[in-house]
């Protein structure tokens, strides 16, 4: 979605906007821009596409020299991508510049008020009515045009700002959209995303909802929504700049897949004490009195719902009270039934994808308890639920999740694990097997790895196929799910995925000669079940692959094979991924995709 960038320093600002907006661009845009005070004003350039077209613009029309200015990616909302609507945008005297992340809700009431003013609009957005309105607010003072400003807006904003009147002056705003600010040698930064801030800094401002920051050369300034000063501290990341490097690798998708045995391991090893016993420690008093719970959602977007679907098998499976897995933008307008007997477990990477911050918020007011599995230390669904376990993937870049995805497995287990252990659902033998098997995890998805050059010779047998079927029964139907998703996101291969058993009732009529079925085959005991299925569809002429454990494929005809590790039978969810992520991988490299980078999507999605 979105990126912001702002500088305010000793140096030339466009290299640092550029590449801050570089560092963004792996959350997907469609179009970007800059502006810049140089002495004569405020230069703003902006262009449709890729970053390489802005730099391309900026060459042309002369690189604007200066030491304060603002950048942003654009991922069309409030009409096409174009020149004219990418950020940043001005008042219509050009007094303010700004550039904006989320929706305006109210902006069409605005903007009425605004042209009925006389104003004159430029752009189809809801991001010049904010320039707009605060031009027309401006009274001198910046701080209080931006306070008057910020009291009329509806719906969910990060701003960075500029004014005509103050050379030396960067204001960022946050409200319901991320906003991180950072002081380092040579100036100061905000920025939508901490990947921007790290080249300069690892001490960190994380604004919070209803804050503004205003830098000078004189220093840093914090204010709330009344204009009122706050105090706030820099907090020291973890994280260096060269997790946001590819290392070597042509693409940083192919760098997170190989990265999931290290993410598993430092995952697994927070709950695992050194006897191999499972233990949330202090996260489990989030849990409450596990004894009354009577009920479980678990709610996500994207791969985030995949991975709940994996957990609502496990968990049934092993504490024996029913779980729901739903996609967060549903959960959230369907009235669901919560009360303080309800768990709700909240999965999203980032921590900041609106519908399921949403979601949380839903569950809260209802009562509920919310336990989240983030892998943004400091975002907002991970500051605002009862309890966060942590996945411990880094910094993921690429849009296709893939080690985010495994670690939020393997906390599903743990918690499964735990809750298991709690309630005496599963006797000690069994519980002491399962931790066996989490331990042992990150070593089965490293063998997993080794799939690697099958699945790109399977790739490049089948990359040319229009269209492809996923199928597979219980955590394999699950598997299917995420995988599918994964080749269509950055191959665009129309691809589907479906319980296998469902297939006959409809979908079938679509497998034809040649047709490519993709079948997941790790769930053991229903095994035989899904041959049936995939002798339905041989019977028509459908090319099987085939994924399966070792243990398991004696049972199975098929076209082709990826084998993957045995593991526990609840924890082959993780496995079937690894090989069908890298068959992903190589189709989309083979038919020429931007792989990091597809089409129309972005990384975090902050809009519902
Ligand atoms: C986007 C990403 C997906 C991700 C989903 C949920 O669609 O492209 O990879 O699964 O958002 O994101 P979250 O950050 O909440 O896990």
């Amino acid at each position: 979605m979105c990126g912001i960038i702002g500088y305010l320093g000793e140096d030339q600002a466009v290299p640092v906007l550029t590449d801050g907006l570089e560092r963004l661009e792996y959350r997907g845009y469609d179009s970007a821009g800059i502006a810049v005070f140089e002495s004569g004003g405020i230069n703003t350039i902006k262009s449709n596409g890729r970053l390489s077209a802005l730099r391309e613009k900026i060459r042309e029309q002369g690189t604007p020299q200066g030491t304060l200015g603002i950048g942003h990616t654009r991922w069309a909302t409030h009409g096409k991508p174009s020149d004219y609507n990418a950020h940043p945008h001005s008042g219509q005297n050009g007094k303010i510049t700004l550039v904006h992340n989320g929706i305006i809700e109210n902006y069409l009431e605005l903007k009425a008020q605004l042209k009925a003013e006389g104003v004159e609009f430029k752009s189809d957005t809801d991001t010049e009515v904010v320039a707009q309105l605060a031009e027309k607010n401006y009274n001198g003072d910046l701080i209080e045009t931006v306070v008057k400003t910020v009291s009329q807006l509806n719906g969910s904003f990060a701003l960075g700002i500029l004014c005509e009147d103050y050379p030396d002056t960067l204001v960022g705003v946050r409200k319901s959209s991320p906003l991180l600010a950072a002081v380092c040698d040579k100036g100061c930064l905000i920025a939508s995303d901490i990947t921007a801030l790290l080249p300069y800094s690892e001490e960190i401002y994380r604004m919070e909802d209803g804050e503004i920051c205003m830098f000078t050369k004189s220093g840093a300034a914090f204010y709330d929504f009344d204009g009122k000063p706050i105090e706030k501290s820099a907090e020291t990341v973890g994280l260096n700049a060269k997790s946001a490097d590819k290392n070597g690798y042509e693409y940083f998708m192919m760098k997170e897949i190989y990265e999931q045995p290290e993410t598993l391991r430092a995952t697994i090893n927070q709950y695992l004490t050194s006897e191999g016993r499972v233990d949330l420690g202090e996260a489990s008093k989030g849990f409450g009195e596990l004894k009354d719970i009577n009920r479980i959602f678990i709610v996500g977007c994207g791969s985030a719902y995949h991975a709940g679907v994996v957990g609502k098998y496990v968990i049934e499976e092993l504490v024996r009270i029913p779980v729901e897995a739903d996609i967060a933008s549903e959960f959230r307008y369907r009235h669901p039934i919560l009360d303080n007997h309800t768990l709700v477990i909240i999965i999203s990477q980032s921590g900041e994808t609106a519908d399921t911050l949403a979601a949380l918020r839903l569950a809260k007011e209802s009562g509920a308890r919310v336990m989240s599995i983030v892998n943004v230390e400091g975002s907002t669904i991970a500051t605002e639920s009862d309890c966060v376990l942590f996945t411990r993937a880094g910094i993921e870049i690429a849009v296709a999740t893939t080690k985010a995805y495994s670690a939020q497995l393997a906390t599903l287990y743990v918690t499964a694990v735990y809750m298991a252990q709690e309630l005496k659902t599963v006797d000690d033998n069994e519980i002491r097997n399962l931790e066996h098997y989490l331990a042992v995890l990150p070593d089965a998805v490293e063998k997993a790895l080794g799939t690697k050059e099958q699945a790109k010779e399977l790739a490049s047998k089948y990359y040319e196929k229009d269209h492809a079927y996923y199928v597979g029964r219980n955590i394999d139907y699950a598997g299917a799910m995420e995988s599918s998703l994964k080749l269509k996101e950055i191959s665009y291969v129309h691809s589907e995925a479906y319980a296998a058993g469902e297939l006959k009732h409809g979908t079938i009529s679509l497998i034809e000669d040649g047709t490519l079925v993709i079948a997941l085959c790790c769930c053991e005991r229903l095994l035989a079940k899904t041959q049936s299925n995939i002798e339905e569809v041989r019977a028509r002429g459908a090319k099987i692959i085939c994924v399966s454990t070792e243990d398991n494929v004696k049972a199975l005809k098929y076209d082709d094979l990826l084998l993957v590790p045995a593991t526990h039978p609840l924890f082959v969810g993780s496995l079937e991924v690894v090989p069908l992520q890298l068959f992903a991988y190589y189709a989309a490299k083979f038919r020429k995709c931007d792989i990091d980078k597809p089409r129309c999507l972005a990384k975090s999605v902050t809009v519902e």
